[in-house]
């Protein structure tokens, strides 16, 4: 890219900046690894479907600084652009977000910067996601640079939706037809229907396994006690 679009402060060059941010991608990805790791072996599976990580590209960071009226330099980057390190993490039920957000939140090495609920207020075109900001420290030779990183948490039927109403969008240029976008509305309320009855019949199954392992449990020591009694 041309760096001439970056004017170099002199501290910070460009290839530090974005090794940084880079680093902090890998970071939060091996937090998020080790919090489904454990999640599996408390709770018997896996609330975290996949794991999407991308850093913003030059063209697209300079684009947004200047539709917000910034100064393209490395400085204003890392002041105004908070999503330079992006993290996508897929989860299987809304629940889960919550529970993941939180262990997110306590780990002592990340602050967590703000919060956006889009699970709770719906943005209007029917988005929902839960976005966390949060910075954590970087090591580097010399010093620790705390960086930012955009966390979303959806579930898959979230994502499916964005990703889906994102295409629609580019197309349209953000000029969709009223009826595409109100169909788009409709579909997010079909996927939030369909999340509540995934996580009921989750729970549901979940309660039956509970009981019947209870069940095998009782039988098993009523065997034991008799074959005790009768010794
Ligand atoms: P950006 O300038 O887009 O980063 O928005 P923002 O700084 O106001 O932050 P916000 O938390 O509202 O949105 C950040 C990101 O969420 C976007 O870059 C998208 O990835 C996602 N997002 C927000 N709104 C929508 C939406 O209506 N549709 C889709 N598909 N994604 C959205
Ligand atoms: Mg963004």
């Amino acid at each position: 890219m041309d760096m001439n679009m970056f004017p170099d402060d002199g501290v910070n060059s460009w290839n530090t900046v974005m090794l940084i941010y880079d680093s902090a991608i890998k970071k939060m990805r091996t937090k998020v690894e080790i919090l489904n790791d454990e999640f599996q072996q408390v709770h018997q599976y896996n609330p975290i479907e996949y794991t999407k990580t991308r850093l913003k590209t030059p063209e697209s960071i300079v684009k947004k600084l200047k539709k917000n009226g910034y100064d393209v330099s490395i400085p204003s980057m890392i002041e105004h652009c908070n999503d330079i390190a992006g993290v996508r993490i897929v989860c299987s039920f809304t629940s889960d977000i919550y529970q993941i957000a939180e262990m997110i939140g306590r780990q002592a090495d990340i602050t967590v910067v703000s919060i956006k609920d889009y699970i709770k207020n719906p943005k209007e075109s029917g988005y929902k996601s839960y976005h966390m900001l949060v910075t954590l420290p970087i090591y580097l030779s010399d010093r620790a640079v705390d960086t930012k990183v955009e966390i979303q948490i959806r579930t898959i039927g979230m994502d499916f939706w964005a990703s889906l109403e994102h295409k629609i969008y580019y197309k349209f240029e953000g000029n969709a037809p009223d009826y595409i976008s109100s169909d788009l509305r409709e579909c997010s309320e079909i996927v939030s229907m369909m999340d509540t009855k995934m996580l009921q019949l989750n729970d549901a199954i979940m309660r039956t396994k509970l009981e019947e392992e209870e069940k095998e449990r009782v039988q098993k020591e009523r065997m034991v006690n008799n074959w005790k009694n009768n010794l």
